[in-house]
């Protein structure tokens, strides 16, 4: 058997999979985002050690086959800094991807000549390098202990196999690694005030990292030789997950943020119009995602506002696409990513009239992250992505009018995955599965069966179009009004 791991940000999941792909059993536990200041968000990655360990007892206690484990694959969320000191101990709790501290430090990296290049992508100030550069501003004493700066997947391979190794897909996401070349840039550090040594050894996510600790192995239970494999950032397992490997393959995830993300059989980034670019979890592929920062979450506002539940306000919809009225959302509750990178930018509704109701406020929010989304969708396009039809998971997904909106706005047809397990756990098993057996990557990371298609609405297509142009003038209006 295989584990697959998801180190989410609210919790883990450890899934167990059978040697020939079957999912047998899955526990999660929940841990906590500590915000001491405005903007912050950190995680003490003990949370995240403890998580996995009472997740692993549970999973032998249920499970008599996790005593034939072979291979653990870790996804993890991106982008955080956990730092080492030289004995290896973690010097301050990890900052994560959602933490906007460094925006000034970000601004400055995305500026320096080159760096967009190496990179492939813009320095969002969720990226790992203006972290560093803000402890090295802001906490110049834990800066000059820092020996080693691990992402929390990376973490997890260094507690399971006592080597900082980490794989090219998470790598991808600190503003240090030569995407294109899949190593590390010289010069990419060097604008980040690091060095190579304080980098983990780099290996594909689907290659072996180390072999898990004896000290691990017989308190779990399990054998002398399980494999630990690269694993991967969240959203590369994801693709594994959904068998999203090459050009046309891809899903879009309304989830609290939403993605859009589309695999590549070849690097073609353009850093320019804020996508990712990012290596796969495989070799010589790679992924593009837009990123957008409030999906399911602007829904969960409108819900906390009026006091309905969330499935209720869009219950209230009915199944029948509707056409856009007046009113307009722009989801920018936390900022937002892909088009501008601006973490200072701020929702907005406009066009309420006297007769606005909750349900015109449903409608226009749901329509409002679709317009999101056709951005991101507007600028994987720029880059030669492009998708016959898309994938759709996350909570929003369970929406049939949220699913007919998406794709009229996208113009493209959405499927859900039929049934069972297809996430970022099911990813990173079979990354595990990979390193451990050596079998191609085609053969093992394979989509799901595909639910009904659901199609465009052409006679709405117009309607949709007119209004995401209006969507599209809304920003440059109130960007300098913004939050005031
Ligand atoms: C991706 C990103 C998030 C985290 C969440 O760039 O920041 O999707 O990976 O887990």
């Amino acid at each position: 058997t295989t584990l697959g791991i998801d180190l989410g940000t609210s919790g883990l999941r450890a899934l167990l999979v059978s040697d020939d792909g079957t999912p047998l059993g899955s526990v999660e536990r929940s841990f906590t985002v500590q915000r001491p200041h405005p903007g912050w968000s950190e995680q003490d990655p003990r949370q995240w050690v403890d998580a996995l360990d009472d997740a692993v007892a549970e999973l032998s206690a249920r499970y008599p086959a996790f005593a034939d484990l072979t291979g653990i694959g870790v996804a993890g969320h991106m982008h955080g800094a956990t730092l080492l000191d030289e004995a290896g101990s973690v010097l301050r709790p990890c900052i994560l991807w959602n933490d906007t501290r460094s925006a000034v430090q970000a601004a400055r990296l995305d500026a320096t000549p080159h760096v967009r290049d190496l990179s492939g992508n813009m320095v969002f100030p969720g990226f790992t390098a203006p972290k560093l550069a803000w402890v090295a501003e802001h906490e110049p004493d834990i800066f000059a202990s820092v020996s080693m700066v691990l992402l929390p997947s990376g973490y997890m391979n260094f507690h399971l196999t006592g080597e900082a190794v980490a794989d090219m897909s998470d790598s991808a996401g600190t503003s240090w690694l030569d995407v294109g070349a899949r190593d590390w840039s010289d010069r990419l550090l060097d604008a980040g005030g690091m060095r190579r040594d304080q980098m983990p050894r780099l290996v594909e996510g689907s290659q072996q990292a180390g072999v898990l600790r004896s000290e691990l192995a017989r308190r779990w239970g399990v054998g002398e030789h399980v494999i630990v494999a690269g694993g991967a950032g969240d959203n590369a397992a994801a693709a594994c997950g959904i068998g999203a490997l090459r050009d046309g393959q891809g899903f879009v995830s309304l989830g609290t943020s939403g993605v859009l993300l589309m695999a590549r059989d070849e690097y073609r980034p353009d850093a320019a119009s804020a996508v990712h670019t990012f290596c796969h979890a495989v070799p010589d592929r790679w992924y593009q995602m837009g990123v957008i920062l409030s999906a399911t979450d602007s829904l969960n506002w409108l819900s906390r506002v009026t006091g309905a539940r969330p499935a209720e306000l869009a219950s209230a919809l009915g199944e029948t696409l509707r056409a856009p009225g007046p009113e307009l959302f722009v989801p920018y509750l936390s900022g937002e990513r892909t088009p501008h990178n601006d973490a200072a930018a701020r929702g907005v509704f406009t066009g309420l009239g006297a007769a606005t109701g909750r349900e015109d406020m449903t409608r226009a929010v749901l329509e409002g992250v679709s317009f999101a989304l056709r951005d991101c969708a507007e600028a994987l396009a720029g880059t030669g992505a492009r998708a016959e039809w898309l994938f759709a998971i996350g909570g929003g997904a369970q929406s049939l009018y949220w699913l007919r909106l998406l794709a009229t706005v996208l113009d493209t047809p959405l499927a859900v995955p039929a049934s069972g397990e297809f996430g970022a756990a099911l990813g990173a098993a079979r990354l595990a599965r990979l390193a451990v057996t050596g079998e191609a990557p085609d053969d093992v990371i394979v989509p799901p069966e595909a639910g009904q298609l659901i199609e465009p609405d052409k006679a709405l297509r117009g309607a949709f179009d007119e209004t995401y142009a209006r969507y599209r003038a809304t920003y440059p209006a109130i960007r300098d009004i913004g939050s005031g």
